[in-house]
This record gives C-alpha cells, structure tokens and sequence, in this order.
C-alpha cells in the first residue's frame, strides 16, 4: 500500500569506473580485508563494520591497521527481557555493557585553581561601547578550598565602574544549593559540597548591564574540595530518585518506568516499591546498579500514584518516599478523526516522518507513544540515539541497540528510516573532541564506514553533513573543519557514497531557507560540491521556526534554487514554536503553508515533524508540536490533514 522508498541519486559512471579500475588494481597487490559485504547487525546477526583496507571509492583505503577498534562481537546487542520495556510486538535489544566513563567531565586542574579566578567572560553587543560604557564585574571573585560536609556562604556583589548597580544570576546550582537575595544589591551562593563533590567544581554568575541587558559579564569561581580528616563528620543526606514529571498512558499498554536512585553522598541507594500495581514487576537494571525498572499494565482508567522508597546504602532508617502520578486514559480519548498523515502524504507522493524519541519503550508512555507514531508516521529519523557520542561513546566502543530498536520498529510498521546525523559538530565523544587534529580525517571516515555499513540494508536516506554552514555564512567553525578545512564536506560524502552506494545523501542545515547569509552559503556550497563532483543528493531543511514565521515565499524561492540544481529536497525538522500560549491557530497555519510549499515542489521528497508530542520536544516551552503533551490532537493536527488533503 505504500510505495517503495526508491533512494534518488545520479548514478556517476566516470567515478564508479575509476572506482572499479583502483579495487582491480588494488586487490591484485594487496591481500587485506576489504570486505564491504559485511552484514549489519540488524539484518545479518554479524557485527558491522570492516576493519581498515577498504580500498573502493575515490579517496584510497581507510586507514590500515584501523586507527580504532572496529565494531566487534562484543558490541553487538543482546536480548531485553520484555519486563524492560513497554513493547509487546517486538523482542527487544539492549546495549550489553554499560557505556564506559567518560573522562572527567570536571575540566579544571590543580593548577588552574591555584592560578586563581577565571577571566572575565564578557558579551559586547553591537550598539555598546565598553569606553562609554564599561562592563558590570563582582567585587573580590576569588577560588574557594572547602571540605566536604562544609557549609559554604559566597556572597556575590555585582559592581560597575560606571557606579550602578547591575543585576545577575547563576549560570547553574548545584543540586540542594541555593542563591539568595541579601536585598542590599548582592547574593549569598548558599551550597553544602558533599563525597559526590570531591574535587574541582566550577560556579558561575552572570552580571547584567543595568543600561543593556545583553551586555554580559559571566565570572566563575572554583571551589576546590576535600575530605575532612574526621569524615564521619559529614552529614548523611536522605537519598532521593531523579525526577520524573507526570504522563498520560493507554489503558491495557504495559507501562515501564526507570527509577534512578541518587545520593549526593556518592553511594547507591536500594529502592523499593510500595504502591501495589497490576501485573508488576520490578527489577535492578542489569547494567547500572541505580536504576531500577517497574513495568505494570493498569486495567482501568484514572490517575493513579506510583510510591517509591529510597533506601539508604549506609542507614537503613534513612529513606524518603518519592510519588510520580500517570493519567490512563480510555482507548477512545487517542482516537484521531480523519486519515493518518501517512496515508494522505502517500496519495501526494511524498513520505511524512518525525523524530524518535530515544528509547520511548522505556517510558510511562511508551505504548502510546510507538501507537500512534506507527500510524502516522512511513519515516522516521533518531532524534538522539544516532548521534556520535551515543554511537561510538569511546574509541573501539559501540551502541547500536536504540538503532537496532528502531530499524526493528520501522520494519515491522513499514516505515523507513532516515539516518542522522552522521557527521556533526555537536553531540561528540569525548575523545573525538580530544583526538590528535592529524587523525581525525581517519577517525571520520572510520566512524561514517562502521555506521553507514552497518546499516546500509535498513537505512536509504541519510544526512551525511549536519549544520556545515556558520551563523553568519561561511564554513561553521567546527571541530571537522578546524582539523580538515573545507575538504571535509566532500571527504564524509564520498566516503558515505562509497560505503552506501544506493543511498540518498543530504546535507542538512537550518535558516537555510530563508533569505539571508546562510542561503547565501548554501548555494555556493553546493555549487562547488556538484562542481567537484561530490556525491550529494539533496538539502535537507530543518525548519525551527515560530507561529509568526512569515517568510513562506523565500522558502518557495529558495526550494527552487535547490530543484534547479537538480538536487531533492527534505523538510527535516519542522516544528512551530508559540509565540503566545493562545497561537494554536496561528501555529497551525504555518504548519500548512509549509506543506504546501513541499507539495508544490516536485523535488520536494519527505515532511519529517522533530517529534510528534509537546510531551517530548527539544523545544518543549514553546510547545511546538500538533500533539499535546497527553496526545491530544492541536489544531495544527487537523491542518496538517487539511493541507496534505488539498
Ligand atoms: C536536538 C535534540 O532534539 C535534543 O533532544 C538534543 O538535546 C539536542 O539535539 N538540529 C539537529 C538536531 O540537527 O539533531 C537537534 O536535535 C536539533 C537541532
């Protein structure tokens, strides 16, 4: 019923012949392994991934031995007892050992705490002139030494050479700090550091110009701590559970939450659960000895309260009971009048998709949640799971279980999935951002082989190159491009062609249809790229946008410039934020206008939402999505019918 996903690129006779002639030339004198047929995991059972040796494509053989590990058996997914997760059509996989610790995120040395405060960080907008007007500071910023269990009191007083008095706020608290008001111009940093803070902590305050609010001077302070002598001095605090905000579920879909327990005196918590539920179980998680999982299936209607006891690991007497409330609705109130925006893109020609909610099956609302996509959606993309540190957390180390999980979801609801990103400059492993600038061109094309390899039978559609273009036009000051300069784009496409031959390859970007220096990038861009002959087949569109957008005729325009370079297009990440509570109808207005554009241009392939439900969008304040947060349709909803139905 739905038609074949036919991946769209030109075919390039001229490279794949001197492709053809370099593998004849290659495997005659060389016996290494360059084996592309490896099965992917989801498909085949075996793991993905070639070692080094791979020697078709125009830029040579990857690097040889492997500069990382690659993916291995001990890798590969294994087997989620149901009890784990709300699905009851799939078995389901997980990771099989807990990811690796990344290196201390705790970035300040001895050293730099003994070389004393920070510098100032200080934001100049445009329209001041810091000789007219000169930045607000904090009298006597100075590093701290504490002891655990210490009681520490740092007052912060803004001060501005221009004798007023600015304002300020704390860039982050610590968990059970606060800062408070003195009411005399400063602010008491109120924090008892416990076992869970040893070492160099960071705090910072921003002050504020009482003329300009954008006029900005951040400070940050670090307190040093240390064990007392006598450590039975410091206090034991009551364990807590990381929060968990309340959900609307289906009644009869089997319900999972993943309690972590927390103790800021850096031991573990047991939890237990006291409420009694239908068809419960409650389990340690078999890789994190905080977590603990509950699945149950509520059999009527109605709020219902889920008790949990937090146990202390050193006194037993010391517990708090934690209370999270779930709403279960009747199968009729997800009901949605009309046809499923799958079916009426399908009629249109084109695929509707959204972005998946990383490991949904392991959430309160997990049920509904998968529901409703499967009938909406015939393409999806990973929000989260697909991003490099998720991926390749450590250098030889892989998690590909939420991807499996995906591709195993799609299949089994005929969807197709749309894989991103591959190469990014954001959501990066630790050590990719620490890696040697001289392999990392090796560590790129390492990384874009093991992935697009792995999932070359499941995934037919990928953005290659996430957000290549800076703020202000040109190439974006990224780690890939201060390493590797402008080469980098057409080096991770035509590694991607080579290792994925068949499938679409985008480049994906945002405020790159509307008018302004970042279209201006794009097209000479992409003009270069198709010059040098590089293998790209369309620009994906992310479309962050507001209920008041109105620049719909420079996203026709600028579709166009794409169509005529013969390239498709992708709308990828379209949501509509509210500028007021009250937009609905506005929001579902540039929901529609949107459509039709695509519908208008026939390169126009896929409309893909960034989620599907305010419930769990990045841009959850401004809620902007056509679900509500307990999955009632907006009015957005119906516009979106309306539009793929004209
Ligand atoms: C966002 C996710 O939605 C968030 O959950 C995450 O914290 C940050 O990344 N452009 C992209 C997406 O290409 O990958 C981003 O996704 C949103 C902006």
């Amino acid at each position: 019923m739905m038609p074949e996903y036919i991946p769209n690129h030109r075919p390039q006779f001229g490279r794949l012949f001197a492709g053809i002639l370099l593998v004849l030339i290659f495997s005659a004198c060389t016996s290494s392994d360059n084996s592309q047929s490896t099965t992917g995991g989801t498909t085949g059972g075996t793991t993905g991934g070639t070692t080094g040796g791979q020697v078709d494509g125009p830029l040579g053989p990857l690097p040889n031995p492997p500069l990382t590990a690659a993916p291995s058996q001990d890798d590969e997914p294994i087997a989620e007892p149901a009890s784990f997760n709300t699905s009851t059509d799939l078995q389901l996989v997980r990771n099989p050992v807990p990811r690796s610790e990344a290196p201390a995120t705790n970035r300040y040395t001895d050293a730099d705490f003994e070389s004393g405060p920070l510098p100032a960080d200080i934001t100049i907008p445009d329209d001041v002139n810091p000789e007219f007007n000169s930045a607000p500071d904090f009298e006597n910023i100075q590093n701290i030494e504490a002891v655990a269990g210490q009681q520490l009191e740092i007052v912060f007083k803004p001060i501005d050479a221009d004798g007023e008095l600015p304002g300020m706020f704390p860039v982050a608290l610590a968990p059970g700090a606060s800062f408070d008001d003195n009411f005399d111009g400063s602010k008491t940093y109120r924090w008892q550091p416990l076992q869970n803070d040893i070492g160099i902590n960071a705090f910072a305050v921003t002050a504020v110009d009482s003329q300009n609010s954008l006029y900005r001077n951040t400070r940050t302070i670090l307190i040093r701590v240390r064990l007392p002598d006598d450590e039975t001095q410091i206090p034991n605090v009551p364990p807590t559970l990381d929060p968990i905000g309340p959900h609307t579920a289906r009644v009869n879909d089997p319900v999972v939450y993943e309690f972590k327990g927390i103790d800021l005196n850096g031991t573990v918590p047991t939890l237990e659960l006291l409420s009694s539920l239908p068809n419960a179980s409650f389990s340690n998680h078999p890789l994190y000895e905080d977590i603990y999982t509950l699945r149950f299936i509520p059999t009527s209607t109605g709020e219902m309260n889920v008790q949990v006891l937090v146990r202390d690991s050193v006194d037993s007497n010391l517990t708090t009971t934690e209370n999270v409330t779930i709403n279960v609705l009747p199968i009729q109130a997800f009901e949605r009048t009309g046809q499923r925006l799958r079916d009426l893109a399908a009629v249109r020609g084109i695929q509707f998709g959204y972005a998946s909610l990383q490991e949904y099956y392991h959430r309160p609302d997990g049920g509904v949640y998968a529901d409703i996509a499967a009938d909406e959606f015939d393409l999806v993309t990973p929000e989260n799971a697909m991003k490099m540190n998720e991926i390749n957390p450590s250098a030889g180390q892989y998690q590909f279980a939420d991807i499996d999980n995906l591709v195993a979801f799609a299949r089994l609801n005929n969807m197709q999935v749309h894989g991103h990103p591959v190469i990014w400059h954001r959501q990066l492993p630790e050590w990719i951002e620490t890696a040697n600038a001289a392999e990392l061109e090796g560590h790129m094309r390492e990384y874009i082989h093991r992935l697009m390899n792995r999932y070359r039978d499941d995934i037919a559609l990928w953005d290659v190159v996430n957000e290549p273009i800076g703020d202000s036009g040109g190439y974006r000051d990224s780690l890939w491009y201060n390493a590797l300069g402008e080469t980098y784009l057409e080096t991770a496409f035509h590694q991607a062609r080579t290792t994925a031959p068949n499938a679409t390859l985008l480049l994906n970007d945002f405020d790159i249809a509307i008018n302004g220096p970042k279209a201006t990038t794009l097209f000479t861009m992409l003009n270069n790229l198709l010059e040098r002959g590089v293998p790209i087949d369309g620009v994906g569109f992310q479309l962050h946008v507001f209920s008041d957008f109105n620049q719909i005729d420079e996203v026709r325009a600028n579709f166009q410039k794409v169509a005529d370079l013969d390239l498709d297009i992708y709308i990828t990440e379209l949501d509509v934020g509210l500028r007021e509570t009250d937009d609905l109808q506005a929001q579902a207005n540039v929901y529609a206008s949107l459509i039709s554009v695509c519908l208008q241009q026939p390169r126009c392939k896929a409309i893909q939402t960034w989620g599907f439900t305010d419930q769990y969008s990045f841009r959850e304040n401004v809620h902007p999505l056509m679900f509500d947060t307990a999955y009632q349709t907006k009015p957005a909803y119906q516009a979106i019918q309306n539009a793929l139905g004209n």
